[in-house]
């Protein structure tokens, strides 16, 4: 059976673990110049209804030098669900692609056309969640920290994408993880709910979120697709700054994150975003490294279950 990457909660601590690892190899084989073509001759078809930097890039770059090949489809090219029906592209491309990456609004489009598709889906963002983000982001922690899975994680900011995607991290690696959002903004209730391994705490209060610990993470206040909202949720937003003042409660040293792009001077300040303790170009060039470890798990799967005997999966 074939199977998707579309959430972490999909996944088992060991995949992703092992993701991770594997991840970390192919960086270092990139590192020291190695090629390391698994997937010549497969072809990626990237849906993207809302625009990117560091995904289309890291995932075309990605495709190439696995010595494969990715297609670009931007918002105004193939009207999916509106020109022609999720299903009929799901099933028009599983005819002559290997994979296919989607960036889009509402998260059962992108389930939906892994259903439809016979060949592998990869969530690159949707509405709901932003599972690639988070495995670049946990390979940065584990850079940094080694093991990532003690550590106490601050989200601060909105409980959209990245506010789920850490809560499933959380669950699937038993992560001590603190979400502080305004009043109206927390991660959905019945989403939080399916959760109930973690210790998850939320709080409208960004000091007591970010109270010891070991990274403060946060995102836009405006996603993509809220933009009509950006004045109002500056306002709603106010006092949930990473800045210098909300740092202090944080352990000395804690690392500061963000997806990225960000909006400096609102959700971070630039001070945070540029200063020592700032990883975030770090996540954002693990995204490269990440996804190859995915689409290659979900092309060649041999090559994880292989690994960590890596001279095995290597040659
Ligand atoms: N972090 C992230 O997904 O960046 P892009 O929106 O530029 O792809
Ligand atoms: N929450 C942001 C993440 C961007 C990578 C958005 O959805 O726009």
């Amino acid at each position: 059976m074939k199977r998707d990457f579309i959430d972490l909660s999909s996944l088992s601590a060991a995949e992703g673990h092992a993701l991770l690892s594997l991840a970390s190899w192919l960086k270092s084989d990139v590192k020291n110049r190695l090629e390391h073509p698994y997937l010549r001759g497969k072809t990626l078809a990237m849906l993207f209804q809302k625009p990117s930097l560091r995904t289309r890039l890291t995932f075309e770059a990605g495709m190439a030098q696995l010595g494969g090949h990715a297609i670009y489809l931007g918002p105004n090219e193939i009207g999916i669900g509106e020109r022609e029906s999720v299903k009929d592209v799901a099933r028009n491309l599983s005819r002559w692609v290997d994979l296919i990456m989607i960036r889009t609004f509402a998260h059962d489009t992108c389930v939906e056309l892994a259903r439809e598709a016979s060949v592998p889906v990869i969530n690159g963002l949707t509405d709901l969640l932003h599972p690639c983000q988070l495995l670049a982001d946990l390979l940065t922690l584990k850079e940094h920290h080694g093991d990532f899975t003690r550590l106490r994680i601050a989200f601060v900011g909105d409980g959209f994408n990245l506010a789920n995607s850490w809560i499933e991290a959380a669950e699937l690696f038993g992560l001590d993880l603190r979400v502080g959002s305004p009043s109206g903004y927390e991660p959905d209730r019945s989403f939080v709910q399916r959760f109930k391994r973690s210790k998850i705490l939320i709080s409208n209060d960004p000091k007591e979120a970010v109270s010891g610990a070991d990274a403060v993470y946060t995102d836009t206040w405006t996603s993509m697709g809220q933009e009509r909202e950006a004045a109002k949720r500056r306002r709603e937003f106010r006092g949930f700054q990473v800045n210098r003042e909300l740092m202090k409660h944080a352990k000395p040293g804690a690392l500061v994150m963000h997806c990225l792009p960000a909006h400096r001077g609102e959700e971070i300040t630039d001070e945070m975003l540029d200063g020592p303790s700032s990883v975030v170009l770090d996540q954002a060039e693990n995204r490269l490294h990440v996804q190859k470890a995915i689409m290659l798990w979900l092309l060649k799967p041999e090559v994880l279950e292989r690994w960590p005997d890596g001279a095995a999966a290597r040659r």
